[in-house]
């Protein structure tokens, strides 16, 4: 089917990432297959990967093809439904109008108002000024484009990146205001949030449950990925580390591995975190939640790699192909419409 355009677009950028853990399923992957189920129907979903976007800062480029497809796979596995007809699947680098309007857009942003970019000024610490890359710099701008190329009016993202989502409206008025209506505004972020309606959750990592569970810290043993085996991942959990209050409370200061775990065993059988916390109220055997909860992620990820094998690379190929063309139809209209404006091509 193609994309009228007639349905309020929904757009979310799936991040190219080497490999993810529990933590990148509960609280990204999930999520965004609920929305998918919650809103197809009445909105156009755009899922797109912006690969563009993966190599502001250093990466493996040898592999950065394949994790592309990986991760895509990823999200079929965990629920993704690729038949559905207001779902669309795009891979950024495919549909050229992406980096084309980022171009345009880079003139009408002012230096002091993409060097204020909160994530930029943390990447340049860290990298410092000299090694940072122009592209960090710029990919606010990039990301402007993702979305005005599609008119998109929810952008369901976490606080990080509200900057940006203020940018893109800040950009699209400008740009409105000189040339005449070229550009949909996103919502503005009070409504993109009431729109989502969601607590953002951070699974908590299991050796050292005051971090968030991450791919890149110092103890892997508390992080599961989606790749461990079962048994090994069900260790990690038994190993949690816990404390010495001896009795189950919710209670995110005073026992937050405790509280994790609770987390991870209500968002595993999609059950409230206080339905949970109630059944396990005042229990004194830590053993019994660990042995509970090892045996659920142990069944999950047994499911989930067992549907990962079933994803058939060719059928997603396919998908991709055909959205990825109806998706450059629509970012070319909205390019020319803009190429116009500013003089590029006759009005
Ligand atoms: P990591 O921190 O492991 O490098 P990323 O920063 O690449 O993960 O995050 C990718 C997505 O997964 C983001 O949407 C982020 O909010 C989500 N995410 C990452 N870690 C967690 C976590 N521990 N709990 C919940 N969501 C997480
Ligand atoms: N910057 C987003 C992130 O770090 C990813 C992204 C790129 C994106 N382009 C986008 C998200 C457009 C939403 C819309 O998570």
């Amino acid at each position: 089917m193609d994309a009228t355009m007639s349905k309020p677009v929904i757009l979310t950028g799936l991040r190219a990432n080497s490999e993810f853990h529990i933590g990148n399923y509960l609280g990204a992957i999930l999520p965004m297959i609920a929305m998918q189920k919650k809103h197809a129907g009445d909105y156009q979903i755009n899922m797109f990967v912006p690969d563009l976007h993966s190599f502001t800062t250093p990466i493996d480029h040898g592999k950065l093809y394949q994790n592309t497809l990986d991760n895509l796979k990823m999200f079929v596995a965990a629920g993704l439904d690729l038949n559905n007809s207001d779902t669309f699947i795009y891979r950024q680098s495919y549909i050229p109008a992406h980096s084309e309007l980022a171009w345009i857009l880079d003139c009408f942003t002012y230096f002091g108002e993409a060097n204020r970019m909160i994530e930029f000024k943390d990447k340049s610490q860290k990298f410092g000024h000299d090694t940072v890359s122009v592209g960090q710099f710029n990919y606010p701008v990039l990301m402007a484009a993702d979305i005005l190329l599609y008119c998109a009016k929810y952008i369901p993202v976490g606080e990080d990146q509200r900057q940006h989502i203020e940018l893109t409206r800040d950009l699209a008025e400008r740009m409105n205001n000189k040339f005449g209506e070229l550009f949909t505004l996103p919502a503005e972020w009070k409504k993109q949030l009431e729109f989502t309606n969601r607590e953002s959750i951070r699974v908590r990592s299991l050796r050292n449950p005051d971090k968030k569970m991450s791919k890149s810290v110092e103890d892997p043993a508390g992080t599961i990925m989606l790749s461990d085996k079962p048994d090994e991942a069900a260790k990690k959990v038994m190993s949690a580390t816990t404390d010495s209050v001896g009795a189950i409370h919710l209670d995110w200061a005073k026992q937050p591995g405790i509280s994790n775990l609770l987390q991870i065993t209500a968002l595993l059988q999609g059950q409230t975190l206080q339905d949970v916390a109630k059944k396990w109220e005042g229990k004194t055997s830590y053993g019994d939640l660990k042995a509970e909860v090892a045996d659920q992620v142990k069944n999950f990820l047994i499911d989930f790699q067992s549907n990962l094998a079933k994803v058939d690379d060719a059928t997603l190929l396919k998908k991709l192909e055909q959205d990825e063309e109806a998706m450059r139809k629509i970012a070319d209209t909205t390019l020319l419409k803009v190429q116009k404006a500013v003089g590029l091509r006759p009005a």
